[in-house]
């Protein structure tokens, strides 16, 4: 949900209206993708590498996930969408641990079959392979498991979005062209999709065009 700072300074606010309006583009998009029949839609909230923005910032996204979590669970679950919560909760407060588990249950309540909509918070793609692996390592360690028999399935069953199919296409906004620890593992054959429209901007219309895109191009997965 990049280019929430960059809206917010071109209109003379600060970085936080930036966030606030990117959360309800969430709430828009995680509906839109839905109807349209895009089962899974994943966004990239806030990184492991995040905490390094000044306290306040960092403070303000803490608020934010504590004021608007509940309310886009609630509010998706009467859309229908399942709102889940993706990353190393660990160092997260306990009331914001709480509401996940809150949102959790509600997303439950729609049943296994429900669109999702999930939110990647202290996420980072490297941070995440290394916790599957460290996870296999024990497993080899206590003789559950020998090293030789590791698999890219095993891998995969060990990162936050074991229970996901991997994505076929990914939509980084505001411009930047580059993936920035997001979903490393699971890309290997996404498309990627580029644009410069900033994220608090961003419309179905956005969306439509990035699918678009998506339809015209030839998946080879390394075949010819
Ligand atoms: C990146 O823009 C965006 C973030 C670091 C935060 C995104 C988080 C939200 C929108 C909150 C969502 C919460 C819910 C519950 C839906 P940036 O700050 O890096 O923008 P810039 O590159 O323009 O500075």
């Amino acid at each position: 949900m990049d280019g929430n700072g960059r809206w917010a300074k071109k209109r003379g606010l600060p970085r936080q209206a930036g966030h606030k309006v990117g959360a309800e583009t969430f709430r828009t998009i995680a509906t839109y993708c839905k109807d349209i029949g895009v089962k899974y839609f994943t966004v990239y909230a806030f990184s492991t590498e995040n905490w390094k923005r000044p306290p306040e910032e960092v403070g303000a996204l803490m608020e934010l996930f504590r004021r608007y979590l509940k309310e886009a669970a609630e509010t998706m679950y009467e859309r229908g969408v399942a709102v889940r919560v993706l990353g190393d909760l660990s160092p997260l407060p306990q009331d914001i641990l709480d509401l996940i588990r809150e949102t959790d249950r509600i997303a439950d309540s729609l049943g296994p079959d429900a669109a999702t909509a999930s939110l990647c918070i202290n996420y980072g793609g490297r941070d995440e392979i290394k916790n599957a692996v460290r996870a296999l390592a024990k497993e080899v360690e206590s003789g559950e498991k020998r090293a030789a028999d590791i698999t890219e399935d095993d891998i995969a069953h060990h990162l936050y979005t074991a229970h996901m199919p991997d994505p076929d296409l990914i939509i980084r906004p505001s411009g930047e062209i580059r993936t920035s620890n997001f979903l490393l593992w699971q890309s290997a054959y996404a498309e990627y999709y580029f644009t410069p429209v900033l994220w608090p901007d961003f419309k179905t219309s956005d969306m439509d065009a990035a699918i678009e895109a998506f339809n015209q191009r030839n998946r080879r997965f390394g075949g010819v």
